[in-house]
């Protein structure tokens, strides 16, 4: 879809809802977002405060679910984060679900291991070495087999560097970035074990030998960094960490970090320059 038609929607979906307006703030250490607050409501309507009792209102309600259905705004609800809150922490429930937010807010089981994990047909960094950070959940691998390949036949040759992680991977590399950095910049390049989208299996970096197969700022210079930021969402995959929306994702820019998410979704995120948390502010829940 075009950013234009998108754009429409987004306007129509805020004016015919109430002329709410969007709230992207991200939750950081000063409490709950609107992001959290959307993330794992149960119903709709009444908790929005959208009075329905009468007829007008309805059919508002109604063009309204059918404008954000046709332009990808709306998801079902089993896509939404479940979430229980154990020691000060909100855990996901659901982690297998596909379009699962994970972030600073939102925290995964420690005991999480995706069960489809598989090992893509794509070149890695670290050649044939059998290594977890090979594995992706299979609709994200096959999805990224698809993008390597086409971007292979574009001319642009990619490596993969990192995938899944589990979660005592994801302690070790987290301490070692505090060891070397402090804890102050380490949170804003690497998640606490827990809040990494690696342990989805649904996270992929990737580099370039234009970029020396490393993961840095640069690689947005490359051309191959500069093809996967205007092409990865035709393959479902999205830029999880963009420049500018720091203060959102809670995350310096990384422009190696990409994110299944599915076509559709992925679409949205890309014609509206939206993050995973300003998506999910915006989508409705049905
Ligand atoms: N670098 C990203 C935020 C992670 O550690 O998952
Ligand atoms: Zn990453």
């Amino acid at each position: 879809m075009k950013k234009k038609t998108i754009s429409f929607f987004l306007v129509m979906s805020v004016l015919l809802s109430g002329c709410q307006p969007f709230h992207f703030k991200m939750q950081n250490d000063e409490g709950p977002s609107a992001a959290a607050k959307d993330n794992d409501k149960t119903s709709s309507a009444a908790e929005d405060g959208i009075e329905m009792d009468d007829r007008e209102d309805i059919s508002v309600k109604d063009e309204t679910r059918q404008a954000s259905s046709e332009s990808g705004l709306s998801l079902p609800s089993d896509n939404f984060n479940t979430v229980i809150e154990a020691d000060g922490k909100r855990l996901i429930q659901n982690p297998d679900n596909i379009m699962a937010l994970v972030n600073k807010e939102f925290t995964l089981p420690e005991s999480y291991i995706p069960a489809d994990l598989v090992r893509p047909s794509i070149p890695f960094s670290f050649g044939d070495q059998q290594e977890e950070k090979a594995l992706l959940r299979n609709e994200a691998a096959m999805a990224l087999e698809k993008l390597f390949r086409e971007a292979g036949q574009a001319g642009i040759e990619l490596f993969a560097v990192s995938g899944y992680r589990s979660y005592n991977r994801q302690h070790a590399i987290f301490e070692a970035e505090v060891e070397q950095k402090g804890q102050a910049k380490a949170v804003e390049a690497v998640a606490n074990p827990g809040q990494s989208e690696h342990q989805t299996g649904l996270a992929i970096d990737i580099s370039s030998r234009s970029n020396q197969l490393l993961l840095t700022q640069q690689f947005e210079m490359t051309l191959e960094g500069k093809w996967l930021k205007e092409n990865a969402h035709k393959y479902g995959f999205i830029l999880r960490y963009p420049k500018g929306k720091e203060s959102v994702t809670g995350y310096k820019y990384e422009p190696w970090h990409f994110r299944y998410v599915g076509v559709e979704a992925a679409a949205v995120i890309f014609d509206g320059d939206l993050t995973l948390e300003e998506y999910f502010n915006i989508v409705e829940k049905i």
